[in-house]
């Protein structure tokens, strides 16, 4: 067999997602610039009811969450991880500036072209924002933080991106982040609450198809970027929810029995009729869970702030001292 050098991040993960046992690929790569735009679809779709929660605490809240994040210091910095468009941030930012409030945004995404729109946006629509935007894996940057010790940071972790670490994945990100983190710093972050069930699965396969060819853009994208040969009409969208565990998932299923060639990889990958390609865990919580997962990797709950149906919550955590 000839020897193969796999370049890129994207092209490892896959070989090694497809070559599993049980197959899978990683969520974060939805979000190529199609798979970013389709996001879009999805946050503006009434199912999707995510956004409107976070949408109504922000808007709700936004003097709360003012006096929580300048309550130790009025100078901080705003440091968001996966900020695609902003949409919902922009509600906060501009309430800080009518107050006057002395901070910086830095808005990070995996997505170059969401960092630039968002970017753009600000500059004309929240005019004299301090912006500094930046490109890349947060899970990465982490380390690469240059966290002086006098300007109080809090990161934002908004939208339930978090849903998309299992609990092991989430516990390793929060104590890597501690460890980055002084005492004065803060963690906000958004978690999508478990709830009736049909509501959660209606946000996850909604009749307009938009999470559908959310998820299968993947597929897609490896046909793009691996010259592979995926049929998408030979896969089909599937979500599961389970309201014991609160864990949504996402597959892609195959319709038929059939093998896909990716010639970067050079690799022939089989797929039985019925087999599952394991694609996104969205995770949903209660409030235990959630100071569990605070008071495990070494913070505390300073407070929660909810919507009126208590479908999401948003907590900002402090150090544990
Ligand atoms: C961006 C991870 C919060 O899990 O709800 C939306 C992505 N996937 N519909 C989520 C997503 C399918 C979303 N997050």
């Amino acid at each position: 067999m000839e020897q193969i050098t796999i370049q890129t991040d994207f092209a490892k993960d896959t070989l090694e997602g497809l070559s599993s046992r049980a197959k899978y690929l990683s969520s974060k790569y939805f979000y190529d610039e199609r798979g970013s735009k389709i996001f879009q679809d999805i946050m503006h779709m009434p199912e999707y009811y995510l956004t409107d929660c976070e949408l109504e605490i922000f808007n709700t809240q936004k003097q709360g969450i003012y006096n929580e994040f300048a309550r130790q210091q009025a100078h901080f910095e705003l440091i968001e991880l996966g900020a695609g468009d902003g949409l919902k941030t922009k509600i906060l930012l501009s309430h800080f500036l009518n107050y006057k409030a002395d901070f910086k945004y830095t808005p990070i995404d995996i997505s170059e072209e969401a960092v630039k729109n968002l970017v753009t946006d600000l500059e004309n629509e929240v005019p004299g924002l301090h912006v500094n935007g930046q490109i890349g894996d947060y899970f990465d940057l982490i380390d690469d933080f240059n966290f002086n010790g006098h300007i109080k940071k809090i990161i934002l972790f908004l939208g339930s991106n978090i849903g998309n670490f299992n609990e092991q994945k989430s516990l390793d990100f929060f104590n890597q982040l501690r460890t980055v983190l002084n005492p004065q710093d803060q963690v906000f972050i958004g978690f999508d609450m478990k709830k009736d069930p049909d509501v959660i699965m209606k946000a996850y396969n909604d009749p307009h198809g938009h999470t559908a060819a959310f998820n299968l853009n993947l597929l897609r994208r490896i046909n793009d970027e691996l010259d592979a040969d995926f049929e998408t009409k030979n896969f089909k969208h599937q979500e599961v929810y389970d309201p014991q565990t609160g864990a949504a998932k996402s597959y892609l299923v195959s319709q038929i029995k059939q093998k896909v060639i990716i010639r970067n990889l050079n690799q022939t990958i089989w797929f039985k009729a019925g087999e599952r390609i394991f694609t996104e865990m969205s995770q949903k919580y209660d409030l235990n869970m959630i100071n569990d997962l605070a008071t495990k990797s070494g913070f505390s709950i300073v407070r929660n702030f909810s919507d009126r149906r208590q479908y999401f919550v948003n907590s900002l955590w402090n150090l544990k001292s």
